[in-house]
C-alpha cells in the first residue's frame, strides 16, 4: 500500500536501451508497479500532459521532444511515492543531480533528464489516468 507517482522512462533513455537497468533501480528502492506501457505520444498529448508547463519558455521543444519517439509510461506505489520518488530520481538538471542517480547516470541535459516524476499527489493522479485505464491497473 502507498501513494501513487507516475515516471516515464523519456524517449532517449528508452532509444539508448537503459529501460531495464532504469526499472532494476526504481524496483530495488521499494516502488512497486501497478501498470506500464510502452507508447508514443502525439505532438497534442505532450501538450496536454505537461499542460502545467504552458507559457515558459521551455514548452514546445519538451513538447517536441516528448513526442519524438517512445517512452515507457509507469505507474509506482510507494509510501510517499511522489516525494520519494522526485528525491531517488535527482534533481531535475543531471549536472546538479547526485552522484549514482538515475539522472545523473543516464540523463544527458535539462530536456533529456532520463524520467519524468509527478511533482504532486494531485498531479500524480491526473497523470496516471492520461496514460492509465482502470483495466490496465493492478
Ligand atoms: P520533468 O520531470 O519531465 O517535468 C518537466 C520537464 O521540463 C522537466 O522534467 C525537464 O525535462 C523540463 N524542464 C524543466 N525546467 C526546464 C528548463 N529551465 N529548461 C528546459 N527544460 C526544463
Amino acid at each position: 500500500a502507498g501513494n501513487l507517482t507516475l515516471t516515464m522512462i523519456k524517449p532517449t533513455a528508452f532509444n539508448k536501451n537503459y529501460t531495464g537497468a532504469i526499472l532494476k533501480m526504481i524496483n530495488e528502492a521499494g516502488f512497486t508497479i501497478k501498470a506500464m506501457k510502452l507508447t508514443q505520444l502525439t505532438p497534442q498529448q505532450a501538450g496536454t500532459f505537461y499542460a502545467v508547463h504552458k507559457g515558459k519558455p521551455f514548452y514546445d521543444s519538451l513538447v517536441s521532444f516528448m513526442s519524438s519517439g517512445p517512452l515507457v509510461a509507469v505507474l509506482l506505489e510507494k509510501e510517499n511515492a511522489v516525494e520519494e520518488f522526485r528525491n531517488f530520481i535527482g534533481a531535475t538538471n543531471p549536472e546538479k543531480a547526485e552522484e549514482g542517480t538515475i539522472r545523473k547516470l543516464y540523463g544527458t541535459s535539462l530536456q533529456q533528464n532520463a524520467v519524468h516524476g509527478s511533482d504532486s499527489d494531485e498531479n500524480a493522479k491526473v497523470e496516471a489516468e492520461f496514460f492509465f485505464s482502470k483495466l490496465e491497473r493492478f
